[in-house]
């Protein structure tokens, strides 16, 4: 483990339940895509509540490279998006963002409209599976655009414009419905968009483009409808929370045997997962009080029950809220089955909570209903978890940021320190966690 450096390593003295409160702010997943659509519009933006996370830097970066100037407001967390100059980038440049994130391929559109072109870098982003981007490619297509393969990404054109589309998703994929959202709200005419992402974040996306101008409707059984308008404007907006962050302090609380609130969490966007926290026998209470409530989780002493559990697409169980999850589950007394529909390769994490004392099995099988892509195919998609299991300390390699904050969680519900390394990739999504960790009386330290 040579290659870290010491602000990269967490050491976690566990063992201690986390007590205490923290707050949670705009959700990563609506924040940078809020920022993408900053260039669709002709006058300023204004975002709040926006975390200090890796993710809006690097959004930050990219919107910097095409003319948009960034500033930051006099509230903490508020920034604005100046797009008057906005200008193509440097393809290098743009390429020294690749790999660090999945945002680049979300400016197609919204490049396509104010330039009339688009470069996109080769993608980076967790791994958690293939991760193709067929999807986007064949909407922008739909809508006009020329896709073409160049040596260090993609070159899209539009050389009659864009014009709106009948589409139908293969899959109600997050991103390619935003992909469609941004390209769509200017295309000329209407665009008809079946078997859509209806996810908080996209509903709170639409809200974004709906200030802008847009006109942008939500119709049951997932199909929305976009009528092409010629010109949009700024915004100002206030972010759903960050209900993926809001799920792990939860589950955090749960694995440690310890009682956490978590300011700023919102019941609407988090029932699936309180559902499933109240079946594996933790406890919540709801505090609705305007700017200051949020969702104290806690757990009610006792055994944990097992139960059964497969992610699906919104308003099933985010595959977001799996990992943090599975922890917990380690500490439940019997057989637990997890069937992950979303995607192919996000239990890998599971070899790392074996290494600390947890008995989980990976299968190839769907263990659930839901219909999955992956039955079949080879892919480790299901798994069983027979607890409850004392868990131990011991040297994490972090593969992801989600996979990483649920290694976190299982260093801090061990006996005996263990050594997290790779933490930096926990802060592209969780904002201050060494500070919130310290909060909460976890023992850890950096280096
Ligand atoms: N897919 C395709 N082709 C495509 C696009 C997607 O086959 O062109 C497949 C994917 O391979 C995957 C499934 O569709 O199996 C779902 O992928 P989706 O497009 O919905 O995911 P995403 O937009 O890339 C976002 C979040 C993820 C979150 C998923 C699902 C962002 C930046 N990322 O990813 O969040 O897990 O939706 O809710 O919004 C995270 O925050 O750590 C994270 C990974």
């Amino acid at each position: 483990m040579t290659n870290y450096d010491a602000g990269d390593v967490l050491t976690v003295h566990g063992g201690a339940p986390l007590n205490g409160e923290l707050r949670v702010r705009g959700a990563k997943n609506l924040v940078s895509k809020a920022m993408v659509a900053a260039v669709l519009g002709e006058t300023p933006s204004t975002l709040f509540d926006v975390p200090a996370i890796r993710d809006v830097e690097v959004v930050t970066g990219l919107l910097e490279l095409h003319g948009v100037t960034v500033t930051r407001g006099p509230l903490d967390g508020e920034l604005h998006f100046d797009t008057s100059d906005v200008e193509s980038a440097n393809v290098d440049e743009i390429n020294v963002h690749a790999g660090s994130s999945r945002i680049p391929i979300l400016f197609c559109g919204p490049l396509l409209h104010r330039l009339g072109h688009a470069f996109i870098p080769d993608l980076g982003g967790c791994n958690i599976g293939g991760r193709p981007i067929d999807f986007h490619i064949q909407a922008l297509r739909e809508f006009g655009a020329v896709v073409e393969k160049s040596e260090k990404g993609m070159d899209i054109t539009a050389p009659n414009g864009l014009h709106g589309a009948k589409l139908q998703l293969p899959y109600p994929s997050v991103g390619a419905t935003e992909q469609i959202l941004l390209t769509a709200v200017r295309a000329e005419g209407v665009t008809e968009l079946r078997n859509a992402a209806v996810e908080p974040e996209i509903i709170d996306l639409i809200c974004v483009l709906q200030k802008m101008g847009a006109i942008i409707k939500v119709h049951t059984d997932r199909v929305i409808e976009i009528q092409g308008v010629p010109r949009l404007t700024g915004y100002t907006h206030r972010p759903i929370p960050d209900r993926i962050e809001a799920a792990s302090w939860g589950a955090a609380a749960l694995a440690t045997r310890g009682d956490v609130f978590v300011r700023g969490a919102r019941q609407a966007d988090m029932m699936t997962f309180l559902n499933l926290f109240t079946s594996v026998g933790g406890a919540f209470e709801i505090d609705d009080t305007p700017g200051v409530g949020g969702i104290r989780f806690w757990h009610p002493g006792g055994e944990l029950n097992a139960v059964a559990m497969e992610t699906d697409v919104h308003p099933g169980f985010m595959t977001d809220w799996q990992q943090p999850m599975v922890v917990a589950l380690t500490q439940a007394r019997g057989l637990s089955i997890v069937h992950e529909t979303v995607y192919e390769r996000r239990l890998g994490y599971t070899a790392a909570l074996n290494q600390m004392g947890a008995t989980i099995q990976t299968y190839r099988e769907c263990l659930g209903g839901t219909p999955c892509r992956f039955g079949r195919r080879n892919f480790m998609h299901s798994a069983v978890i027979a607890g409850p299991s004392k868990l131990h300390a011991a040297d994490l390699v972090i593969p992801d940021l989600r996979a990483g904050f649920s290694h976190l969680i299982a260093a801090l519900a061990a006996e005996g320190t263990s050594r997290v390394y790779g933490v930096k990739l926990i802060q592209r999504g969780y904002e201050d966690f060494e500070g919130k960790l310290n909060g909460l009386g976890a023992h850890v330290e950096l280096g």
